[in-house]
């Protein structure tokens, strides 16, 4: 990719998703591409690249182009993943009884990747191996969106407000569970802002997102449970229908991401690269 190459994009739905147009990720991008790219990112956190075939260091490098690619053992959800430690595997397929993925079955509720450690991950990505035939869609909130139409007066009390963030329902990852004893947990705050694009984005979702810390539980459950209705609302969300060879980046700091159930008895492998992220900061 040349300096004078315009990469092309358009909508997926407004508000939420750009498709990136004519970029193969076998070759490496120049800083001029990377700067387009990153910046039709940040128009709505999530970016699909169709029609790639790229290998694990490919994908790696990719995630290189906005940060620090994670590496694996730094994360403890990353099931039996094996082959670069940038990579892991979301997948429902075992192999001689043994899982070769993390988040195998089901439905997952809304959230955002790490928001229950102390530097969540700002970026997520995954690219399509194998994809059942229906279902197992992931859907991409923009919370963006979700914030500019909280009324002023919602806006104005979730100001300094910090949430707890908890996550680890021991045998099913995908749903809220009670948290095992030793679930990892972080408080940050509800609203937070995007150090890249400096607008406000909420941070707070269903599966992983406890109380707001100080305020009596029941006052808290009522807010958190208005906030998880409002973030969910279709009108910012996009149901992406995978296809093989789709590569679907999203940000963190301003989407949450769930997915839908899918046939137990049909295989579903994605490749996952994550990008390390700051501390968020209102
Ligand atoms: C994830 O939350 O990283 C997995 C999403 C999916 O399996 O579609």
């Amino acid at each position: 990719m040349g300096t004078s190459t315009t990469i092309r994009s358009r909508a997926i739905t407004p508000l939420s998703g750009r498709e990136v147009l004519d970029v193969d990720l076998r070759a490496p991008l120049d800083a001029a591409g990377i700067a387009q790219l990153e910046s039709i990112w940040h128009e709505t956190g999530t970016i699909l690249l169709r029609g790639q075939s790229i290998s694990e260091e490919e994908q790696v490098r990719f995630a290189g182009y906005f940060g620090e690619p994670a590496m694996r053992l730094l994360n403890r959800h990353d099931g039996t993943s094996k082959g670069h430690p940038g990579v892991m595997f979301i997948s429902n397929i075992r192999e001689n009884g043994q899982l070769i993925g993390a988040l195998p079955d089901g439905e997952m509720m809304f959230h955002s990747d790490q928001c229950y450690v102390e530097r969540p991950a700002m970026a997520s990505m995954l690219y399509a191996i194998e994809i059942p035939s229906k279902g197992g869609n992931t859907l991409f909130g923009n919370m963006y969106a979700a914030y500019e139409a909280l009324p002023a007066a919602t806006k104005a009390r979730l100001t300094g407000l910090r949430a707890m963030n908890i996550y680890d329902y021991g045998a099913n990852p995908t749903q809220r569970g009670a948290p095992t004893a030793d679930a990892q947990q972080h408080a940050h705050p509800v609203v937070r802002t995007h150090p890249g694009t400096g607008r406000k984005a909420l941070y707070v979702n269903r599966l992983m997102t406890d109380s707001i810390v100080g305020m009596p539980r029941a006052e808290s459950d009522a807010l958190l449970a208005q906030l998880f209705d409002h973030l969910e609302n279709p009108a910012w969300i996009y149901e992406h229908v995978w296809q093989v060879g789709d590569l679907l980046m999203w940000d963190n700091r301003c989407t949450v991401h769930a997915r839908s159930d899918f046939d137990a008895s049909e295989r579903r492998l994605l490749r996952r690269c994550t990008v390390l992220g700051d501390v968020p900061a209102e």
